[in-house]
């Protein structure tokens, strides 16, 4: 594995398959009532988010703090990228200081990839613009592991605005180098430019028609729908939300008939959720949402992440996941 993690493209099958291996003694830990060991103590992270979160950017706190790493947390506002600061002086800045690894979160698409060019740490990508978000596929790849097993030839479908979704890219990388079968799904206004190639290259489907996936001839194993990003949108993607709602959100009427193909089928969203817009609010909360395991889920990944970025590089895959048993117990 490469001392950076930019894109999900970075990483081969036993390279996933090594961090889910890793997250599973992970989440042990976070399953102890005294959540710390000393994998990496004497390491410094720095996490450095120049856009808003809650999910990515506080699992990335709590699994630095669990492993006993010294974390800081940087943002655009309070740091001196607000008086004009380029982000290369800052992030030359942040590495100046012996840090180990950077965690970066930028509106930029492919501003991860710019900074792991001109520092010496290592670099982790948690959300670069609408490029990737490869943190968030591989906690979803070990959310659906753990409730289906192996996900080859499993069918999972990702609906709505992919024009604007970094998740959908870097799950689509995920999820085809784990063998599963991927169908994206969304209006022909928010399918991105080049998605035809792309999807023949790598061997997934797309369809402007949700109703279609639904009841296709491919059972669905797990429908992950994706946020309306309006803060993003510019101009008018679909005529109103209802609407949209309509045609391409996760209604009840629409659950029901995923559960009858598909008593096992599971429910997925990144977050942060429309309720209402992209997924029904009982949806949301419904038997088959694992949208909470997806969250705890990252803390167990995102430790398993920077173990190998910080502490793991030298050993081979399996014994990785073996040295990170001992690490733990
Ligand atoms: N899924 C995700 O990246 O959520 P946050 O924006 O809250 O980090």
């Amino acid at each position: 594995m490469s001392r950076h993690l930019v894109s999900a493209a970075d990483l081969t099958r036993p390279d996933v398959e090594a961090i889910l291996a890793t997250a599973e003694s992970m989440h042990d830990v976070q399953r102890r009532e005294v959540k710390k060991v000393p994998t990496l103590r004497g390491r410094t992270v720095v996490n450095f988010f120049f856009e808003d979160s809650t999910r990515t950017r506080s699992s990335f706190e709590i699994a630095g703090k669990w492993m006993s790493a010294d974390t800081i947390n940087l943002s655009a506002k309070g740091s001196s990228t607000s008086k004009g600061e380029s982000l290369r002086d800052t992030a030359l800045t942040v590495d100046a200081m012996a840090v180990d690894a950077l965690v970066i979160r930028h509106n930029a698409s492919g501003a991860a990839r710019q900074v792991s060019e001109w520092v010496r740490c290592s670099v982790v990508n948690a959300g670069d613009g609408t490029h990737e978000h490869p943190t968030q596929a591989l906690l979803d790849a070990y959310t659906l592991r753990s409730r289906m097993g192996a996900l080859d030839g499993r069918h999972v479908a990702i609906v709505g605005d992919l024009t604007h979704s970094r998740v959908f890219r870097s799950n689509v990388i995920t999820l085809r180098t784990l063998g599963a079968r991927v169908t994206v799904v969304a209006p022909p206004t928010l399918m991105p430019a080049g998605i035809e190639a792309w999807s023949r290259s790598d061997g997934f489907a797309t369809s402007w028609d949700l109703d279609a996936v639904v009841d296709g001839e491919l059972p669905v194993d797990a429908m992950m729908m994706l946020r309306v990003q309006r803060e993003r949108m510019t101009g008018g993607y679909f005529p109103t939300p209802r609407e949209y709602t309509i045609e391409y959100g996760l209604t009840r009427e629409r659950l029901g008939r995923l559960v009858d193909r598909n008593p096992d089928v599971l429910v997925m969203h990144p977050g942060p959720m429309n309720r209402g817009l992209e997924i029904a609010a009982e949806v949301a909360d419904a038997p088959q949402s694992v949208v909470l395991d997806q969250v705890s889920a990252g803390v167990a990944v995102r430790m398993a992440v920077l173990y190998h970025l910080l502490a793991g590089q030298a050993a081979e895959p399996t014994a990785t996941a073996d040295d990170t048993r001992k690490a733990v117990q």
